[in-house]
């Protein structure tokens, strides 16, 4: 069964496949209303099952459009109005769902809850976010930055700030696609342990520089998100921004990475907090590249996962 569940869990060859898959899927409808339907239609006749139990706007709306462009159907269900939200056990929906539906894509808290839905599904199961990943948004980044700058392979990505779900998956990548990464943050919110050391045994280089200027030196790629993340709690707000103010990405920053260097972030963004106005609408961001990509490099993914 092809899962779809994180970058490290699935073999490069298929990673590179889905990528090329997608620039192709993308250049066939340039030009095209964003409601048209693609020449090929493989998802006729096929169901996917949306689930958030978070909020989400490209996600949603690019697997929706994605499934529809290729002839398939899509239902939107929120965890909270699922039995799963009350008490029903993730594996009685996983064989349940399996029943009406060819494909499920979930957006959840706890890293379990996806992998307990891929185990007990019939199906193929695709990470939508957890608290830990966010393999999604790296297959688009990885295809953004090699449309602009060629092979992502021996370049170096910057990491900026929290090192959460969405930076895991940059590490996975990494170890995938052959890039370096440098981590600069404040140490309560290092990267785990595991994604480093997963980093370093695949032969790339992974460090941690806390002075964000020298960290961003010579970097092909940097990348921001948001401070707080949808699983991070509140009450820690203040606190968090005290803690990464100094890694806010800026004009100033920018201009100590390579001339060429690109930004990237996953989007939402809080402006003037994790990076400033000027650098998000700047020359050097490819921010709605990133968010467009994701509807290419999911229907790759959804294509991948059906064989189809
Ligand atoms: N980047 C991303 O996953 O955005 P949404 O939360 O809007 O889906
Ligand atoms: N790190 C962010 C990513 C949102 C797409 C979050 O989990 O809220």
């Amino acid at each position: 069964m092809n899962h779809f569940l994180d970058i490290h869990k699935t073999a490069p060859s298929d990673l590179r496949h889905m990528i090329e898959h997608a620039r192709e899927m993308k250049t066939a409808r340039e030009g095209r209303p964003r409601g048209a339907l693609d020449d090929d239609q493989p998802l006729k006749g096929r169901m996917v099952a949306l689930i958030f139990e978070k909020p989400s706007t490209r996600t949603r709306v690019s697997f929706d459009v994605g499934t529809r462009q290729l002839g398939g159907e899509t239902m939107v269900l929120s965890g909270s109005d699922m039995q799963l939200g009350h008490g029903e056990t993730i594996a009685d929906t996983a064989r349940v769902l399996s029943r009406y539906v060819d494909l499920i894509m979930i957006r959840t808290f706890d890293e379990s809850v996806l992998t307990e839905m891929a185990e007990f599904a019939d199906v193929p199961v695709i990470n939508g976010l957890t608290d830990r990943t966010h393999p999604c948004q790296i297959m688009a980044d990885v295809m953004t930055y090699e449309e602009h700058r060629g092979p992502i392979t021996g370049k170096k990505v910057v990491w900026c700030g929290d090192g959460n779900n969405v930076c895991a998956s940059v590490m996975h990548g990494a170890a995938q696609f052959g890039y370096d990464v440098v981590f600069t943050g404040p140490e309560q919110l290092d990267p785990e342990a595991e994604w480093q050391g997963l980093v370093r045994k695949s032969g790339q280089s992974f460090s941690i520089e806390r002075d964000a200027d020298k960290a961003v030196e010579g970097a092909d790629l940097v990348i921001a998100d948001t401070w707080v993340s949808m699983h991070d709690a509140q009450s820690a707000r203040e606190r968090r921004h005290n803690m990464l103010r100094p890694y806010q990405v800026n004009e100033d920053l920018m201009a100590r990475a390579k001339p060429d260097a690109l930004f990237m972030h996953c989007l939402p963004a809080h402006r003037e907090e994790e990076v400033t106005s000027a650098v998000m609408d700047g020359p050097q961001s490819v921010i709605f590249d990133e968010a467009e990509n994701r509807l290419h490099a999911q229907k790759a993914i959804m294509r991948w996962c059906l064989d189809v």
